[in-house]
């Protein structure tokens, strides 16, 4: 299985961060998407990749609640990343709107520009979006081609949301909310085809059921994938399947063709 976006760098697991990696490989998650969050978060994001290189793909980019009035400086550090070294996406980028509308322009600009800078790179991209999904929506819209690809990370919408993100041909990802009951995600879920769906942690948050509340960790992608099944009537085979497949286009994991 593979965890499309999983913040396992992150000071939550300084402590255990090997133990969480096996506990991921033990659970036959064997390839982790890295998204970055700013400037301060890209070394040990990079640490994490070296140590295990067959396990974790970074991406690189600007998270929106990191959008601030240093958002030029912050760019640059991206867009100097993205020149020197691979990266499998650009994330995460995206508009959240549910913690601080300060910098709202700001936050659209950039969005805009990464999105810019994705497919310039011809790299997919890995989006947020908090109280904005109609905005995303609308500038990934006026963004499409054939080179914008992508995830909307932590799909949470109805139904309506689901088709018009089909409609511009991306992604969406799964996570530990399709195991609330109070959710409704799973119903939302049961029609839609596997193949635009891929699975996701956000390690160490949005925990999954039964450790909800606990702290997230990318061998969870287990609940979530029976879940998904439990939803749609399928085996969890056909869910690992169908959504590594997925994830391993998407993201073109083969590391073969650097
Ligand atoms: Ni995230």
């Amino acid at each position: 299985m593979i965890d499309t976006h999983t913040h396992l760098y992150v000071k939550e697991f300084e402590q255990d961060r090997d133990e969480v990696v096996n506990r991921a490989l033990n659970a036959g998650v064997d390839k982790m998407l890295l998204p970055n969050i700013d400037a301060s978060s890209v070394e040990n994001m990079l640490a994490l990749e070296k140590k295990y290189p067959e396990h974790f793909f970074p991406m690189i980019g600007l998270h929106p609640t990191s959008v601030g009035d240093d958002f030029d400086e912050q760019m640059e550090v991206v867009t100097k990343q993205i020149f020197q070294r691979k990266y499998y996406g650009v994330g995460e980028i995206g508009i959240d709107l549910y913690w601080d509308k300060t910098f709202e322009g700001e936050q659209r600009a950039v969005f805009r520009t990464q999105l810019i800078l994705a497919k310039e790179f011809r790299l997919p991209v890995s989006i947020h979006t908090r109280e904005s999904f109609d905005i995303v929506i609308q500038i990934v819209n006026e963004e499409l081609t054939d080179d914008l690809k992508g995830v909307f990370h932590c799909f949470t919408g109805a139904k309506e949301d689901a088709y018009r993100i089909m409609d511009t041909g991306f992604k969406m990802g799964v996570g530990g909310i399709v195991t609330f009951k109070n959710s409704g995600l799973a119903e939302t879920l049961k029609d839609i085809p596997l193949e635009h769906l891929v699975l996701e942690t956000d390690a160490p948050w949005l925990t999954p059921v039964p450790y909800r509340g606990k702290r997230n960790e990318s061998s969870y992608l287990i609940y979530i994938a029976e879940h998904l099944a439990a939803a749609k009537g399928i085996t969890v085979k056909e869910v690992e399947e169908i959504t590594t497949e997925n994830a391993e286009k998407l993201f073109r994991l083969d590391r073969d063709d650097d």
